[in-house]
């Protein structure tokens, strides 16, 4: 039982950037036309050069089908033989089955939502389970996956798409329909405790990727949903809190997150959020819903109300919401605000005019469209047996080896060697220290989490009593049975591995000082309907549920001894680091999933070379955020920032971050040349350039690019527009060709609210983060401005 719902009772400039040198535009500015991407390429979801001819086949009967709108024909057909009580049916929830807020038959499963099927129709049953990181339902034995911030750590959009096919497998396994998740909100506030949840900080990054894993999880006939649109920034009020954001800030940045989401990865449904934008709540904002995201972006799946996020019934209807749910019964006791708004008073509006039967028509047909496009309709899941255990937990290992990232690695002093990786044969010694490495590793907690199938590895936790009028949000954390304490003496047999759980630090330092090297985990815990109080490390006063000796102190201490200090961080948002430069390495592995003491012992030892960038900026200090303090008393969350989310703040004001967007190390060397950047046909940019692998290892690389847009446009000094990861054998090159989209060098223009490319000169930066001192560039310029 997860009882996550929570209602409360109130409820470049080149020059500001330090790479000052690698932002000089260059000579060679070109206006040349020089190439245009087909049409057809670009409708194509996730097409890849190595993808063979069966997959290229399906997705251009895919693409058939949906220009002839084979499953809207369908669909329609389906809807002219309902009766109004069966429509009013297919357009909510039943109540929670999970929590037992409802009468359900035992096909309902045990999930977060139920809509029954019309047999006589042969429309099926939607039963839905929260899928963030793999399935949260009890008993179940589903794979926790790493964090949905790891995985865009990975920057790998093929990886994205096996992560949402293994969820929809585990799904249909369990018999269930629909994956709610994942979730996309950019980390404006990197203190919110869904930051795990989400794709980090930037739009293009996180649209693309939830893009591929929608397709994946779509590709096994689940249905998946993309949530919470929109403006969902932080969890403090967040049923009640008004973002208020202008609109060229909401189309730039999240927004156009969404919109890639959904014109490439084509989610059966788009999740409304609880907080209200602009003055009027997500789940009835006719500009969110009906003027953006149906009418523009052509969007026809299904809007579904988060879990109670529906406050009315004909003003939601009209605005666009298709589903409420849970939509809890009338009778079942729950708290405030769960509904039921589409049921009885829906079929209510109806007949009283107030809402048409050609709407309640159109999100009836949507549903079903949804359904027969996905496959669910003319292939219904059902429960069929054990999970695949052995392909799950080899997803999440190599999940977890592809997204962790290697912030800092310096060379040990008197030694001409760098701290990571480790060498066994070198080891006598080695300290293990704190984040409970003897036991498992953390993962996040409310609707985002997946039970540990083993039980939670680390066992004495009290909650505490819930504040009276509120749900209590759980607060013991998870932690899956996977030791990296384990997985490092499995690396060094020979050496003696002591463990020490952090809670006397000097002692852990002591032991230190006679080791050949010290490894000191680190944990950040966050939960969905909670935010940080800080991005300082957790100490008892910040969390005294689950942190009981203060992880800053340990750290300096441990390193003010030791030969060889290395931090490993497991943390769902970033932390700051008052020791970083007295320690000499620095691994994140965000919440590594079921098999990620593995996976960050291979690490350590060299076994992987690390690959992951960061999908967020780490600042030094909380003071340096753009809303330095999270309210909880003023309901209004302003957007002051503008266009000046994550990395984009940062670079404008000059701020040094701790570690830059798009950061992370490698065993290896990976050096740029050879830069070409054209302005081809409609506004696009083609960029090409050669990466080579100069060091002595194979390693994967992330090859970023950033441009700069003409000035005096108002915008950020900078904005990822494209990237690659490429693998790389020693001495091994390769040259990158990319097609930049017009939108992302465009603008939106909120007087005619439309993209707009505008004219002038471009800078184009290949960089290995959002600040490579060894940035190529190239500039390019358009004559004039276009839509
Ligand atoms: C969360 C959603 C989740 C839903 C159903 C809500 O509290 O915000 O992300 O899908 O519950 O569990």
């Amino acid at each position: 039982m997860n009882p996550w719902y929570f209602r409360p009772a109130a409820a470049l400039a080149c020059g500001a950037i330090t790479t000052t040198a690698a932002c000089t535009p260059s000579d060679d500015a070109q206006d040349e036309v020089h190439h245009i991407e087909p049409e057809a390429t670009k409708e194509l979801p996730n097409q890849d050069a190595t993808d063979g001819p069966d997959v290229i086949a399906n997705q251009l009967a895919t693409l058939r089908a949906d220009l002839l709108d084979v499953a809207g024909r369908r669909a329609a057909a389906l809807v002219a033989q309902l009766t109004t009580d069966e429509k009013i049916a297919l357009v909510h929830g039943t109540g929670v089955p999970k929590m037992g807020w409802g009468t359900f038959p035992p096909e309902a499963l045990n999930g977060a939502g139920y809509i029954p099927g019309i047999p006589r129709l042969g429309i099926p049953q939607v039963t839905s389970a929260d899928s963030a990181c793999g399935v949260n339902i009890d008993d179940t034995r589903a794979t926790p996956l790493p964090a949905p911030i790891a995985l865009a750590a990975s920057w790998d959009t093929e990886l994205a798409q096996e992560y949402g096919e293994r969820i929809a497998i585990e799904l249909r396994t369990l018999g269930y329909t629909q994956a709610l998740g994942g979730g996309i909100n950019l980390a404006r506030e990197p203190r919110s405790g869904r930051t795990f949840e989400y794709m980090g900080e930037d739009p293009v990054l996180s649209g693309e990727m939830i893009a591929s894993r929608t397709i994946g999880t779509q590709s096994q006939k689940v249905l998946a949903t993309v949530k919470h649109y929109a403006m969902n920034g932080q969890e403090t009020n967040r049923a009640a809190s008004d973002s208020q954001v202008d609109e060229r800030t909401m189309r730039e940045t999240e927004l156009l997150a969404f919109e890639i989401a959904v014109k490439r990865g084509k989610p059966a449904s788009v999740m409304c959020s609880y907080n209200k934008v602009n003055g009027t709540y997500a789940c009835e904002n006719p500009y969110l819903l009906r003027d953006v995201l149906k009418k523009e972006w052509g969007f026809k799946g299904v809007v579904q109300s988060d879990w109670a996020a529906t406050h009315s019934t004909a003003p939601a209807a009209l605005a666009g919401l298709d589903e409420e749910q849970p939509s809890v019964p009338e009778g079942v006791t729950v708290p405030p605000g769960f509904g039921p708004f589409f049921s009885t008073a829906l079929r209510a509006a109806v007949d009283g005019g107030e809402v048409s039967m050609s709407r309640l028509n159109d999100m009836v047909q949507r549903k079903l469209r949804a359904l027969i496009r996905v496959g669910v309709f003319d292939a219904p899941p059902t429960p069929s047996g054990a999970i695949d255990e052995e392909a799950g937990q080899a997803l999440a290992l190599a999940v977890a080896q592809r997204s962790s990232v290697l912030l800092k690695n310096a060379t040990v002093p008197g030694t001409a060697q760098k701290a990571l990786p480790l060498t066994a044969t070198d080891l006598s010694s080695v300290v293990v220290v704190g984040g409970h490495a003897d036991m498992g590793v953390l993962s996040g907690g409310g609707s985002g989490a997946v039970p540990s199938p083993d039980g939670n590895a680390v066992s004495g936790c009290e909650e505490p009593a819930p504040e009276p009028g509120t749900l209590p949000i759980p607060r013991c954390a998870t932690w899956y049975k996977s030791a990296p304490l384990a997985a490092i003496r499995a690396k060094a047999p020979l050496a003696t591995v002591t463990y020490f759980d952090g809670t006397d630090a000097e002692a852990a330092a002591n032991a230190a000082e006679n080791a050949d090297v010290a490894i000191v985990f680190a944990t950040q815990w966050e939960t969905e309907a909670l935010d940080l109080p800080t991005l300082s490390l957790p100490d008892p006063t910040t969390d005294p549920v689950n942190q009981s000796y203060d992880q800053d102190v340990l750290i300096e201490a441990v390193a003010s001894k030791a030969k060889r200090t290395i931090v490993v961080l497991e943390t769902g948002s970033p932390v700051t680091m008052p020791w970083l430069d007295h320690v000499h390495a620095v691994l994140e592995a965000w919440y590594p999933g079921v098999r990620g003491g593995q996976a960050i012992a291979d690490l350590l030892f060299g076994d992987v070379n690390p690959s992951g960038k960061l999908p967020i900026t780490f600042p030094k200090r909380d003071e340096d955020l753009p809303q330095p303090t999270i309210s909880s008393s003023d309901p209004v969350v302003r957007y002051t920032e503008g266009l000046l989310i994550g990395y984009r703040w940062y670079d404008a004001k000059a701020v040094e971050p701790l570690f830059p967007f798009g950061h992370g190390l490698s065993y290896t060397t990976f050096v740029y040349s050879d830069m070409v950047a054209t302005a081809a046909l409609k506004g696009n940019v083609t960029v090409s350039f050669t990466v080579t692998n100069e060091g002595p290892v194979a390693g994967a690389e992330t090859a970023q690019v950033y441009a700069t847009l003409p000035t005096g446009l108002g915008e950020p000094p900078q904005r990822l527009v494209d990237w690659k990861k490429v693998w790389l054998a020693p001495g091994e090159s390769r040259t990158l060709d990319f097609v930049v989209p017009a939108q992302r060098l465009a603008t939106w223009d909120a007087t005619t609210h439309a993209w707009r490319v505008n004219a002038g000169r471009y800078l184009l930066m290949a960089a290995s983060s959002s600040r490579d001192p060894h940035a190529l560039t190239k500039s390019v310029r358009f004559l004039r401005a276009r839509r």
